[in-house]
Formats: structure tokens, sequence, C-alpha cells
């Protein structure tokens, strides 16, 4: 059992910079939580708490139900890897995993299975005789993971360890590190600002923007039902178009007016929207729920928008299209077998709304 409990956690840097506001967070044993927001939201402070090496100025963090607030980091038994994972360079990959286990007087035999095993499951074996400057920049990344295996701990603590990677090497480590928790089954908070990273590897998702805690939920809930605005544009590649509209009544149910152009709510959602009547929202719609009328089918509960097109990305797999109406630009994600064109005029978009979303215009929270 290693669960990580946050409660009201909050870090207050001298001359009152707060860094991170009031975080609660419940990660389950073996449970891989990743907490993902832009640069300055507050993650590696959330990570350096629980590892211990911030201060934790309000609030309470529990590992296996033992407050650690006052516990120095090496009495918490948690590992990290840090995006600068600085090597021994004058040390073999072999004398580079044990250095840890040797500095805490483990017996000999026990460094030598403990580093072979983490060498085997990282596929290193072959290069334990070899100094850091002789591997590759995935090799060394794989090394730094081999000295936290090594210790078996209850939590691992990853901020940004794939970072350094090209892009490449990136998805195969990241792949890597599923499958080595897929094995070790040991609690994982990761930390990364890269919304793919966090879709793929997560069982669980901590959204954090400007200090705070956004959402936390699987991925594919974090995804389906953002709370908020920020979230919504967050998560997802390339982001959910938003455009500002007036929510009217017309015929008994609710249309979203953007001016150029009206879209009519699904009876379901339009309940939800009645009490915005009157209002301005911003509505929302992911470029995957735009579809050209050759690729509609009869499940899609379609509104026809006619746009322009701006630029279109073939990108093999799929294609971005930009369209634009007189007042509003917004993206679609196509299939690559619609046939489409950079100056293509008139051209009918369907609207998929019952994935669509719809956000107060000042609060930013999600209606649905
Ligand atoms: N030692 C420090 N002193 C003062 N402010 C800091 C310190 N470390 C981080 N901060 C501030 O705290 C906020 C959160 O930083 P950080 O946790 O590193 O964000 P992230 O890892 O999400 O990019 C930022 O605004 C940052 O400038
Ligand atoms: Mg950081």
């Amino acid at each position: 059992m290693s669960e990580v409990l946050l409660k009201n956690v909050s870090k207050i840097y001298e001359g009152n910079v707060v860094a991170v506001q009031d975080v609660n967070l419940e990660i389950k044993d073996k449970e891989f939580v990743v907490l993902v927001g832009p640069s300055g939201c507050g993650k590696s402070t959330t990570l350096r708490m629980v590892a211990g090496l911030e201060e934790i100025t309000e609030g309470e963090i529990s590992i296996d139900g033992t407050i650690v607030n006052n516990k120095p980091p090496k009495d918490r038994d948690i590992a990290m890897v840090f995006q600068n994972y600085a090597l021994y360079p004058h040390m073999t990959v072999e004398e580079n995993m044990a250095f840890g286990l040797k500095l805490r007087n483990y017996p000999p035999e026990e460094i030598k299975k403990r580093v072979n095993e983490a060498a085997e499951i990282l596929g290193l074996k072959e290069y334990l005789q070899r100094k850091p400057k002789a591997l590759s920049g995935g090799q060394r990344q794989r090394v730094a993971v081999g000295r936290s295996i090594v210790r078996k701990p209850k939590v691992f603590l990853f901020d940004e360890p794939l970072s350094n990677l090209d892009a490449k090497l990136r998805v195969q480590m990241r792949a890597e590190l599923i499958k080595i928790h897929a094995r070790l089954k040991v609690t994982t908070i990761y930390v990364t600002h890269d919304q793919t990273e966090a879709m793929t590897m997560g069982d669980k998702i901590v959204v954090m923007n400007n200090k705070l805690v956004q959402q936390v939920g699987n991925p594919i809930e974090v995804y389906r039902r953002p709370v908020n605005k920020f979230v919504a544009g967050f998560i997802g590649s390339p982001p959910m178009n938003f455009l500002e509209c007036d929510v009217k009544e017309a015929g008994g149910g609710v249309i979203l007016d953007l001016g150029d152009f009206q879209l009519k709510l699904p009876s379901d959602l339009a309940e939800k929207a009645r009490p915005e009547i009157g209002k301005k929202c911003t509505f929302g719609v992911r470029p995957e729920d735009l579809y050209d009328p050759s690729m509609y089918n009869a499940q899609i509960d379609g509104n026809k928008v006619i746009a322009n097109v701006e630029i279109v990305e073939h990108l093999g797999s799929e294609e971005f299209v930009y369209f634009t109406t007189a007042n509003h630009p917004f993206v679609a994600k196509y299939d690559p077998s619609v046939i489409i064109h950079i100056g293509d005029t008139n051209k009918e978009v369907v609207f998929d709304m019952k994935n669509s979303h719809l956000f107060d215009i000042e609060t930013e929270m999600a209606l649905f």
C-alpha cells in the first residue's frame, strides 16, 4: 500500500508569491497520476513538496497514512526523476545505478541483484560497463529511471522526464514508462506540460492552471466533460473552437445565434441551456466534431454551416481544415479522404451538436 494524500496544500514563497493554492489530491495505491498544465502553474512545486524538497506552507501531505510534512526527503521512501537527470560521468551505468544503494549500505549481493533486475527491465544489460558519454539520450534517460527503480520506493515522482528527448524518442520512452509501471505497479506522480503525455499515460489526470487544480478525472472524462473553458481548451489538439453566441428561444427549442449563422441544440442540451436564454455564452466544439457532408452519417445530430477554406494541413492520417465565416474562424479535423482545397468557398460543414459545449461567458464554467 502506498497512498499519497494532499490536504489543502499551499506553497507561498517569500514576498507572498503564491506557487500552489489549496491543492487537494488523493493518489491511490499503484495509481499513475499525471499533473498537467502550462508552465508556471505550480506542478513542480507540488511534486517537490511531496518529495520533501520544498517546505509545505499550509496543509498536510501524507504517504501511507503518515503525515510527512516534517520528514526529510530521505525518510519518505520516494524516488524522483527530473528533466535534468545528472548521471555521474566518471561512473559506469552499473555504478550509477548502484550508487544510491551503496550510500545506504545495502549488501553487495543485494545491490547486484537489484541493478541486474533494473537493467533487464530497461534493456540496459549490454550497457552496464559503459560510461554515460557512450550512451544515447534515451539510454541515459533509462539509467536515470534505473537509479530510481533499484531503490524499490513506495512512490515514483517524475518531473518532465522526457522533455529533453527528441519527439520520436519521447513517444518511445512514454510507452516504456507505461510498461514499467504495468510491471512494477508503484504509485507514480508524473508532471508534464504536454497534454498528449497526460492523456496517454495517466490513469488519472490532474489539470492545473494558475496555481489551482482545475479538474481531476480519467483522461476520457476530462476530455469529454471539461469543467471549464480552460480545461476544454488545454486538452485536445488542435484545441476546441470557442465562438461567442447569443442563447435564444426558437420554436420551443433553443438555438445559439452566432450572428452569421445559427445552431440548434438537441433537446437534452437545450434544457441545460434554457436558463441562459437572453444571455451571451461561449459555444465550444472540438475540431473532430465537425464533418464534411460526404462523411456525415445519420446518427450525427447535425447542423450545417456555410464557410470558406483558408488553410488545409494534410497530416497523412487526418487533415486540419481552417474555415472562416463572415464573423468566425474555426478548425475542423477531417478524414484525409475528404477532398478540399485552400480557397474553396461556400463549403458545407456539419456541426455535431450533441458533442458540443457551452460556457458561461464570465465564470468560464461549463454549462455542458
Ligand atoms: N524558489 C521560488 N521562489 C519564488 N517563486 C517561485 C520559486 N519556485 C517557483 N516559483 C514560482 O511558483 C510558481 C509555480 O512554479 P512551478 O511549480 O515551478 O511551475 P511549473 O512546474 O508548473 O512550471 C511560478 O510562478 C514560479 O515562478
Ligand atoms: Mg516545472
